[in-house]
């Protein structure tokens, strides 16, 4: 029943009550109607819990950063990351359907066309259920960044400002991503298109808004050409330079032999130099002062390091434009591209530069082709980094096997362009998750079996995800840092599990199915000189994970 069928059937007072209760409740802001996600409430008593297909991992290096990407809806994975990252990713980027009426996405298994009179309240109920799921995963120094047109901008807007608090609201940036513009518009020929930039919170976050933290090198003529600059007016300014050929010294003393005299001569008479001798001198000791050589002409020029302006909110450069960085790249790497509207690469690391660090976690949970990813690992090649991805798609259309997937696995490990050129790979390792959705109950056999379906939750959270040693009734899984998860199902195997740990390990994770959260104290006693925490599964929030 659509919401207007529902109100033809309410009583007049019903109608009065609906109309008080929204005039109680808002005094400014959005009011729109809410409509139950189906796939909610048909899984309203399941549990969402991500497990790992194995076989579609992608590992090139057991020392790299281990990336993931979740196929499924971004409801069930936003719910089910909460046990594992909450306060945790550093920047989320998304770029959701935008709602153009051209039925570009699915509500409740309906495309949502320019006829549909409830489009705006359905995106709305859609966004908001995640943005506040999403909210929960941001660090304290967390940012999120959302693209959208002019579709949705308004809505979006007060939707973040409600979400997120006006006052973390950091900027809205415009892009340039379609110089060519929309030549068939009645109106405007639309280029351009928006992100929302918010803090988790404003107080916290410092935010690096230059696009190179190096600065940027230039070098200009050391003559200040000026027709006021001569001689005469700034004799502080006019001296000779002189450089020693064959030792290609430059000096302000006029060397035994073999040198050339310069002076700031120029077409137009004699000038003078931009820097007075003691200031010359600071530059040549730092290396930046150097002669060019052109046929009888030697020219004094001075190296210039700069850093560059703030970045603007107005980004217009081809490098943003989504055709060749987008579609065409897409293309290059995949052999075709049935994708419409991938990013510009450079959109989106522009973004992940300037709202991470080197070491930040980056959630895209509508990932569409994975230019988020992409650009995770083009930003960590670049700079060293190692900032982790988690991308979640659905499988729209196959978008997710198809797509992302096999971007992100030929972007990691290489592959030949259109050219025939061989692209080298970026490296890292890719863990690939579905979420599972585990009818709960009441019961300890329940409790058993959701202690099991845990293991692959738990591995992402502790980062050890290489399985070392696996007994029936216990696993232990590792990382490259020395650090161990040991995962017990039965407390009798807790010795013989012990016995399989390496002598050398760093840290050790200590995971053991119980009911009374039981610390076994005696038990583990002989390891407590070593870095070591307990914990009992399931743990208690994950029968409460869905808001
Ligand atoms: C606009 S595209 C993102 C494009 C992406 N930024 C890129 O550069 O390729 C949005 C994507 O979100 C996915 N999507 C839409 N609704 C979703 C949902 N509820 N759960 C997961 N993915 C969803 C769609 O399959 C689509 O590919």
């Amino acid at each position: 029943m659509n919401n207007q069928e529902k109100y033809e059937e309410l009583t007049k007072e019903e109608l009065l009550n609906i109309i008080n209760s929204i005039q109680d409740d808002k005094k400014l802001g959005l009011i729109w109607e809410d409509e139950d996600e189906e796939i909610e409430i048909e899984y309203k008593k399941h549990i969402p819990i991500l497990r790992n297909n194995e076989n579609l991992n992608v590992l090139t290096d057991d020392k790299e950063v281990n990336h993931s990407l979740i196929e499924s809806d971004n409801l069930f994975a936003l719910q089910s990351l909460q046990t594992i990252y909450r306060n945790k990713i550093d920047l989320i980027y998304i770029d959701p359907p935008y709602n153009t009426g051209a039925s570009d996405w699915m509500y409740n298994n309906d495309y949502i066309d320019k006829n549909n009179d409830f489009r705006h309240s359905k995106w709305l109920s859609m966004m908001s259920r995640r943005l506040k799921l999403a909210k929960q995963l941001l660090s304290e120094i967390g940012f999120i960044a959302i693209a959208i047109d002019h579709n949705e901008l308004f809505y979006l807007g007060v939707l973040c400002d409600e979400i997120f608090g006006e006052r973390n609201r950091i900027g809205t940036v415009t892009i340039q991503h379609h110089p060519r513009g929309r030549t068939q518009s009645k109106f405007f020929s639309t280029t351009n298109e928006f992100t929302l930039v918010y803090a988790k919170n404003i107080d916290n976050v410092e935010g690096n808004f230059y696009l190179n933290n190096t600065p940027e090198e230039t070098t200009e003529d050391f003559i200040r050409a000026r027709e006021d600059a001569t001689p005469k007016t700034r004799p502080n300014l006019y001296y000779p330079i002189y450089f020693e050929l064959e030792k290609n010294k430059i000096s302000l003393e006029k060397p035994a032999k073999n040198f050339i005299e310069i002076l700031p001569l120029t077409k137009n008479g004699m000038r003078t130099w931009k820097l007075v001798k003691d200031a010359f001198l600071e530059e040549l000791e730092k290396e930046n002062i150097y002669i060019e050589i052109k046929g009888e002409e030697y020219r004094v020029k001075r190296k210039i390091k700069r850093q560059k302006s703030k970045l603007t909110t107005n980004w217009i450069d081809s490098i943003y434009d989504a055709n060749p960085h987008g579609n065409i790249l897409l293309k290059n790497i995949l052999g075709n591209n049935d994708f419409a509207f991938p990013k510009s690469i450079y959109a989106v690391k522009d973004f992940v530069q300037i709202l991470t660090n080197k070491d930040s976690i980056v959630l895209d949970f509508f990932a569409g082709s994975g230019t988020t990813g992409h650009s995770v690992m083009e930003l960590n090649k670049n700079d060293n980094g190692k900032r982790k991805f988690i991308l979640v798609t659905n499988n729209e259309n196959e978008i997710c096997r198809k797509i992302t997937y096999p971007r992100i696995k030929n972007v990691m490990k290489g592959y030949k362009n259109k050219k025939n050129k061989f692209i080298e790979g970026l490296g890292g390792n890719l863990y690939f998750y579905d979420v599972d959705l585990v009818k709960s109950e009441n019961s300890d056999s329940f409790n058993f079996k959701l202690s099991k379906i845990l293991v692959s939750n738990i591995c992402m959270k502790e980062d050890t995800l290489k399985l070392f040693h696996k007994e029936k009734d216990f696993l232990i899984y590792s990382n490259s840092d020395k650090k161990f998860t040991l995962i017990i199902f039965n407390e009798e195997s807790i010795q013989l599990s012990i016995q399989h740990l390496p002598n050398d390990y760093d840290t050790l994770m200590f995971y053991i199915y119980s009911l009374e959260g039981e610390t076994f104290e005696v038990e583990l006693s002989n390891l407590k000189e070593k870095n070591i925490e307990v914990n009992s599964i399931p743990f208690p929030a994950y029968f409460n994970i869905k808001n």
